[in-house]
């Protein structure tokens, strides 16, 4: 029997998130404090030795994000860390949890990376929608600059580092980094050509770390207890936690903190108590709209980002849309490809008129088309060429639900 391991989460529940004391109790701060003793390059080591991965999506090394951004442009005069708490992916709600909850942790992870890549500089891009998130992050921030852990001269230390919140306005794209830069300097959210990528020219064109709220709230963490403390939960190349939010046809939907490599069956069955009144699993929509569908065989594969991605699926964003066998896939992926419909930019062609194709497309599938089995084929090729010819990487979404319900269900979007 599975159970949780919080690491990012520990405080959630016991500690009042309005109170810096409350936070200061449980050992907060302490990460920033030992991280000021060291060298820059070393925090970076430490973090890069102990595999953590980005939580934002694409799992990539946040190490090695810092040490690119780091190391880039010598000679520019400013750097900058930008939080992405733009959480726009359906069906993730994790970094909200830690934002409503215990919002100096992932501050203290902001000032320690600004530390790390010699930023004095720090945004918060944070979803307008998000209230109690805004509210109290900005006391965050505020009791921070209070206690000395921002501003001028943080701890005697001799480092200086300022964090503005700036809201956003509820665009999927800009939870992109490079279209959240766009936003952040003023414009229209619409994709940069990548590269350059953000670490040698970011915002104001300056060299810029972005890293997503729950990577972040591991870095105090990481810094205080040692990479090797970090490294004994999770797999060998998926060190660490993972906030898993689950929601649809379970007993207990909400969102648990466990060791990387848990399998869907223990999530399902061990956290949150099973299929809702016992009814039999049938499909999961794993990381979002811009996720893939897994069926049965996939209950008892663990998921790590790359054991994951082998199999032809993705961990994502954590979002974990379980369905049962009366729920239809066609609804779920029609959903989805709306939601891209919806959510493209209008930027570049294939991606605005190709999205809007593709749900007319869907659509006709169930309006009596002769051949069912031909046009779920042509809606997996077009979802792969409006990925190879997309601007950014909204466009090269639609082809993960889409191909997988094809791989999984074409039986059923075809009945
Ligand atoms: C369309 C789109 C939307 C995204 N939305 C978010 C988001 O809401 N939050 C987030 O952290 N990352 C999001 N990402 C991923 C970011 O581009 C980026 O990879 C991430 O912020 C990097 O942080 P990390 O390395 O800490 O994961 C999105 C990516 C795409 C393509």
């Amino acid at each position: 029997m599975i159970k949780e391991t919080r690491v990012t989460l520990k405080n959630i529940g016991k500690i009042n998130p309005e109170s810096i004391d409350d936070y200061i109790a449980t050992g907060g701060y302490e990460g920033l404090k030992k991280a000021l003793t060291m060298k820059p390059f070393s925090i970076i080591d430490e973090i890069l030795e102990a595999g953590l991965r980005g939580r934002g999506g694409a799992g990539f090394s946040t190490g090695m994000k810092k040490k690119f951004t780091s190391e880039s442009c010598q000679s520019c005069p400013q750097r900058y860390v930008v939080v992405n708490a733009d959480e726009g992916e359906p069906g993730t709600f994790k970094d909200r949890v830690i934002m409503e909850q215990d919002p100096h942790i992932y501050l203290e992870g902001t000032i320690i990376a600004a530390y790390s890549i010699r930023a004095t500089k720090a945004y918060i891009y944070l979803r307008g929608e998000y209230t109690d998130s805004i509210t109290r992050t900005r006391k965050a921030i505020a009791d921070a600059y209070e206690r000395g852990f921002l501003g001028k001269n943080i701890l005697n230390s001799g480092f200086d580092c300022d964090v503005e919140l700036r809201l956003g306005a509820g665009s999927y794209l800009c939870g992109e980094e490079l279209t959240m830069l766009e936003s952040l300097e003023g414009k229209r959210g619409n994709p940069r050509i990548k590269p350059p990528f953000p670490a040698e020219k970011g915002v104001f064109g300056a060299p810029t770390l972005v890293n997503n709220v729950e990577t972040l709230a591991n870095v105090p963490l990481i810094i205080k207890n040692g990479k090797e403390w970090y490294r004994q939960f999770g797999t060998e190349r998926s060190a660490g936690t993972k906030i898993f939010t689950v929601s649809g046809q379970v007993n207990k939907p909400g969102y648990y903190e466990v060791e990387m490599g848990i399998t869907l069956r223990q999530l399902i069955d061990d956290l949150c108590g099973g299929m809702l009144d016992g009814k039999p699993f049938k499909a999961a929509l794993l990381g979002g709209a811009a996720g893939t569908f897994v069926d049965v065989s996939m209950l008892d594969e663990r998921m790590t980002y790359d054991n994951l991605k082998e199999k032809g699926a993705t961990l994502g964003s954590g979002a974990v849309i379980v369905m049962a066998e009366e729920d239809s896939i066609y609804e779920v992926l029609h959903s989805c490809l709306r939601f891209f419909k919806h959510e493209s930019c209008g930027k570049c062609v294939p991606c605005r008129v190709g999205t809007t194709l593709m749900v007319k497309d869907l659509e006709r599938l169930k309006n009596g088309v002769s051949d069912k089995e031909a046009l779920v084929q042509k809606l997996v090729k077009d979802s792969k060429m409006i990925a190879s010819t997309s601007l950014c990487p909204l466009g090269q979404s639609p082809i993960l639900p889409m191909e997988s319900a094809a791989r999984y269900f074409t039986d059923e979007l075809v009945s």
